[in-house]
């Protein structure tokens, strides 16, 4: 999907108080009251709150989210409602997004003003990204997409219960109304799907029916007197892609999880979120003894000129590790800090083209700045000497700490089970079973993650996987002994942290092929020199004085994590098409996430996210391109291109 740089709204008020949209020439709502219209229109008309009585999840689609009316309506519904599904899902689409600043001081009806105020304090920066916000722990999930309906429809990837469409009207707002959007409805609705809108225009009925809805009038409200019903009922549903089937999880059944570093730990954390438990077995006694172990590391966006699949993946991910990072500081007291990280812009790019690829992107102030070496010096509190890359929401964290939080947040649906190493893996009866080396069981479940870094592909009998093993050395010195530290992380060519306890913790190295076990004073050395390039002076501490820690990082050839259902090789040579990931047959029940890299940090929880949503089918937390770009079976699409 291409990005289009994110416009916020210019809200304006009727002399009567309405608000309105100068742009578009029309009302965000009739003048008798948003509530009114959301009630009867798009929660009456979606037939709730009966329909998600007795359901474990139910999910909205909204196009145009606007002041965001119908969302809290909704939820204040679902609040009241004590037969309500145990999940709500509401994915909005907005184009012209409100800042904060406009939210917080809308005037609200005061039913809802309690749920508008934590939907002011969880607004997101507005970056062309779907947002997952999440309220009542997680079981109202938010997720926004900022930008166009048109372009965002085909992408997003979920089975909608009920569509609201409440873009403006038809004549001043026709792109919200085109026979594509309709079209892209007939994709996402699962069976019985309805729609509701104030609109009984005739085009808007024509659309619905040609993307396979039975269409009527319903009694209208705020001065209109019809609007739409529709209910879908097409002539053919086809078959969903393999890589994008939910498994049909037996609920009491648990998810096996093999591995407990950052990949596993957060696995079992978004598997909770969704009602499901899960039981995490790894070859060391307590979670995070491996790459997840350091003392700390870091977390962060990235800016590229071209907005490209990285840029985007690590954008949604930077802004959902914040989220957990503070999660883990503020309720698990784990080390860290979310107070920004600065990237010193180390290829030669002046502050000036910086500030205009931010322009261009459209990218906003809370998600990146670009600052000059005397704005990024004062900032950090030292004196650097190049120009950086400030994210407010970036920073550091001791990532075992996170790896336990996120156990300790999952609660009693997680069961950590260490000192257990698994051998291989079988599928027997639908059930895959664990095996240790002395061939014994250790544990059997329908679906089982391969959460174990190098060792994910070797466990199912399978060819490895493309990952590439990298050797990191971190250096750790007393804190006096490195002279002024950071205020806040700064990262270039190798990084240093601000403060850790007594400490200065600085790195990595990044070696291929290199197995030494072991922290070696020539390893020290090599990170003393980034530390100095980094901070442009003379850091005067012999390598042999220093204390280290030896990691392995696993990274796919593309830098993108593995994270999905795992392909199968031999199912594949028989499949008509391969041309795009989701088309490659799976095997049932194992997934995969693996490939973490130097990024894991920054990575697992919106990985996890995104895994958990691919096990129960919930409505995915980033776009189909996306999910597409770290799907397992990309390198089986690009062989078969190759061979083509
Ligand atoms: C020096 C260094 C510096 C880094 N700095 C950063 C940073 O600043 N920011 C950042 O985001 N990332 C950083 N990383 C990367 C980050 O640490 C990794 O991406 C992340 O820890 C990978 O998590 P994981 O869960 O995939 O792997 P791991 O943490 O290795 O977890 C895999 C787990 O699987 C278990 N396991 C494996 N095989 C089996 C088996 N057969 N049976 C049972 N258990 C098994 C292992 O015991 C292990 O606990 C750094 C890495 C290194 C090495
Ligand atoms: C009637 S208002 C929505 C009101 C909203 N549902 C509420 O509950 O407050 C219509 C919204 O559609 C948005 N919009 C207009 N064109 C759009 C487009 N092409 N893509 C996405 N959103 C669009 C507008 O910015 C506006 O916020």
């Amino acid at each position: 999907m291409k990005t289009e740089a994110i416009v916020p709204a210019q809200l304006e008020h009727t002399a009567d108080g309405v608000p309105f949209s100068a742009v578009y020439g029309d009302l965000y709502h009739p003048a008798a009251g948003a509530l009114a219209q959301a009630r009867h229109v798009f929660l009456a008309g979606s037939g709730l709150p009966e329909r998600w009585r007795g359901r474990d999840r139910f999910v909205v689609l909204e196009t145009g989210f606007g002041l965001g009316n119908n969302f809290l309506a909704t939820w204040d519904a679902w609040r009241r409602d004590e037969q309500a599904c145990r999940q709500l899902y509401f994915i909005s689409i907005e184009r012209h997004p409100l800042t904060r600043d406009a939210l917080r001081t809308l005037q609200r009806d005061p039913s809802i003003a309690p749920l508008a105020d934590q939907l002011a304090e969880a607004w997101p920066p507005l970056t062309p990204n779907l947002h997952r916000l999440a309220f009542d722990n997680g079981r109202v999930q938010l997720l926004l997409a900022l930008g166009d309906v048109a372009a965002w429809l085909p992408d997003i990837v979920a089975e909608v219960d009920a569509f609201y469409l409440d873009g403006f009207a038809p004549a001043r707002n026709p792109q919200m109304w085109q026979p594509r959007i309709f079209k892209a409805m007939g994709r996402l609705a699962a069976p019985e799907a309805t729609a509701s809108t104030w609109s009984a225009a005739r085009d808007v009925r024509e659309g619905l029916r040609s993307a396979g809805f039975d269409v009527h009038l319903g009694q209208g409200t705020g001065g209109k007197r019809d609007i739409t019903l529709a209910r879908f009922a097409p002539a053919f549903v086809p078959r969903r892609a393999p890589g994008r089937r939910a498994q049909a999880l037996t609920r009491d059944d648990e998810v096996l999880v093999i591995g407990a570093g950052l990949a596993g730990c957060a696995t079992a954390w978004a598997l909770a979120g969704q009602g499901i438990a899960s039981r995490v077995l790894d070859r060391h006694p307590h979670p995070a003894q491996e790459a997840s172990g350091n003392p700390a590391g870091l977390f962060h966006g990235i800016v590229n000129a071209q907005d490209g699949t990285h840029a985007r993946f690590n954008r949604a991910a930077a802004l959902e590790a914040a989220r957990v990072v503070s999660m883990a500081i503020e309720q698990h007291g784990v080390a860290g800090g979310v107070q920004g990280l600065l990237r010193l812009e180390t290829s030669g790019l002046d502050v000036g083209a910086m500030r205009d690829t931010l322009r261009r992107l459209g990218l906003p102030d809370d998600y990146v700045q670009a600052l000059d070496a005397v704005e990024a010096s004062a900032l950090s509190g030292l004196a650097l000497q190049q120009p950086a890359w400030f994210y407010p929401q970036g920073g550091w964290v001791d990532p075992a700490g996170l790896a336990n939080a996120l156990l300790a947040q999952a609660g009693p649906q997680a069961r950590f089970h260490g000192g257990i190493d698994v051998q291989s893996l079988r599928r027997d009866e639908g059930r895959w079973c664990a095996f240790d080396a002395a061939g014994h069981l250790v544990a059997d479940a329908q679906s089982v993650v391969l959460a174990n870094a190098g060792d994910a592909a070797r466990l199912l009998g399978l060819p490895p996987w493309p990952l590439e093993k990298r050797r990191g050395q971190i250096s750790i010195a007393e804190a006096e002994r490195v002279g002024p530290l950071p205020r806040l992380p700064i990262a270039g060519a190798g990084y240093l942290l601000p403060r850790v306890g007594a400490d200065a913790l600085f790195g990595a190295t990044s070696d291929p092929g290199d197995a030494h076990p072991a922290p070696r004073d020539a390893d020290h050395a090599r990170n003393i020199g980034q530390l100095q390039q980094l901070m442009g002076r003379v850091i005067d501490v012999a390598p042999s004085s220093l204390r280290g820690r030896v990691g392995w990082r696993w990274s796919s050839p593309d830098r993108l994590p593995l994270i999905g259902p795992v392909p199968d090789a031999e199912a594949a040579r028989m499949a008509a098409r391969l041309d795009q990931p989701r088309l490659v047959p799976r095997l049932p029940g194992a997934f995969v996430f693996t490939g973490l890299g130097s990024r894991g940090i920054t990575w697992c929880a919106l990985g996890a996210q995104v895994l958990a949503s691919t096990i129960t089918g919930a409505p995915q937390p980033i776009e189909a391109s996306l999910l597409d770009a770290i799907d397992p079976a990309r390198f089986l699409t690009r062989a078969a291109r190759r061979e083509a």
